[in-house]
């Protein structure tokens, strides 16, 4: 395996880390690195990348839109999001994926087995590149109902394109959603180390109901800090990091790799 994550700035990503613990786990020869790639020079690094003969690579901010322009073929998937964040080298062509939702939805279904997603009713807090990804695995597994709600509406109403199943509500008619789903996920970037808290009480959930962060740093959430002390499901967004490289890597090498605690262990050092 020859493959890399582009993206600019890079340093902060997680993904190296990532694919050489499953290099190493399944005893394979091969390189995965982190490569720094300007937004006015992303056509000609790309290119190098092909010339050197690279099996593919993972894309980050802020280059997974950009990306779908170079690419030969953009699958469905990554054609509904609106993002690429793994490419596929095949014979010098690109061909562009989408594995976020995937991410999201293995996290839940690793972590929280007992909850079945099917006929259930979300609330997505967000509308950005993470949050169309959530909305689309959603979609995908059979719930019942996704509201949005999203500081900038007009951003959630965009998604509707995503799903029939999509409804958007505003800003401050979160609060009152809260108490009549099943499942609350926040997609926004509030909560993240350095960013205002997402501000709402999860005090009136219905006691069967499941929240997940997809932000990571800090683990624990102020949202999820509630749920620790409480009853309900949680899920942490570590596992939806780990689990969007899955595919990519068995893109590159035929093995579908695995998510264990070592592997999260260490992401999280
Ligand atoms: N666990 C994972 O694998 C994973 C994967 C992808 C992303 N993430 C995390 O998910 C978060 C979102 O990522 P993204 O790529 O979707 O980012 P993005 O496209 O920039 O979207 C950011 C979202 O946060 C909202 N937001 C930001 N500041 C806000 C504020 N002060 N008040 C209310 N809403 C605010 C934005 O609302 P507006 O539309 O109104 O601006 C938008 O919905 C990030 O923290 C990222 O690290 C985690």
């Amino acid at each position: 395996m020859k493959a890399a994550v582009i993206g600019h700035p890079i340093n902060h990503s997680k993904s190296p880390l990532i694919h050489q613990y499953w290099l190493k786990k399944y005893d394979l020869s091969g390189s995965y690195e982190a490569i720094d790639i300007a937004p006015e020079n992303l056509k000609a690094g790309v290119q190098t990348l092909i010339d050197q003969g690279y099996n593919g690579f993972n894309v980050t901010v802020p280059h997974k839109q950009a990306i779908m322009d170079l690419c030969d073929d953009v699958d469905s998937n990554a054609q509904k999001i609106g993002a690429v964040n793994t490419v596929v080298i095949k014979e010098g062509k690109l061909l562009g994926r989408n594995t976020d939702a995937y991410g999201f939805i293995q996290n839940i279904k690793q972590n929280a087995p007992q909850f079945d997603l099917k006929n259930k009713d979300v609330l997505i807090l967000g509308a950005g590149g993470a949050a169309k990804a959530v909305a689309f695995g959603l979609a995908q597994e059979g719930v019942r109902k996704i509201i949005i709600s999203n500081r900038t509406k007009e951003k959630a109403q965009a998604l509707k394109n995503i799903s029939p199943l999509i409804t958007v509500i505003d800003w401050d008619e979160k609060q009152a959603a809260i108490e009549q789903v099943d499942m609350v996920v926040n997609a926004t970037s509030l909560g993240m180390v350095g960013k205002p808290p997402l501000d709402i009480s999860t005090s009136f959930l219905k006691k069967s109901a499941l929240v997940t962060d997809i932000v990571y740093t800090p683990l624990i959430t102020d949202l999820l800090k509630t749920e620790q002390q409480g009853d309900n499901l949680y899920v942490t967004g570590i596992g939806m990091l780990l689990h969007q490289a899955r595919p990519a890597f068995e893109a590159w090498t035929g093995i579908l790799p695995e998510v264990d605690d070592e592997l999260q262990r260490l992401v999280l050092a």
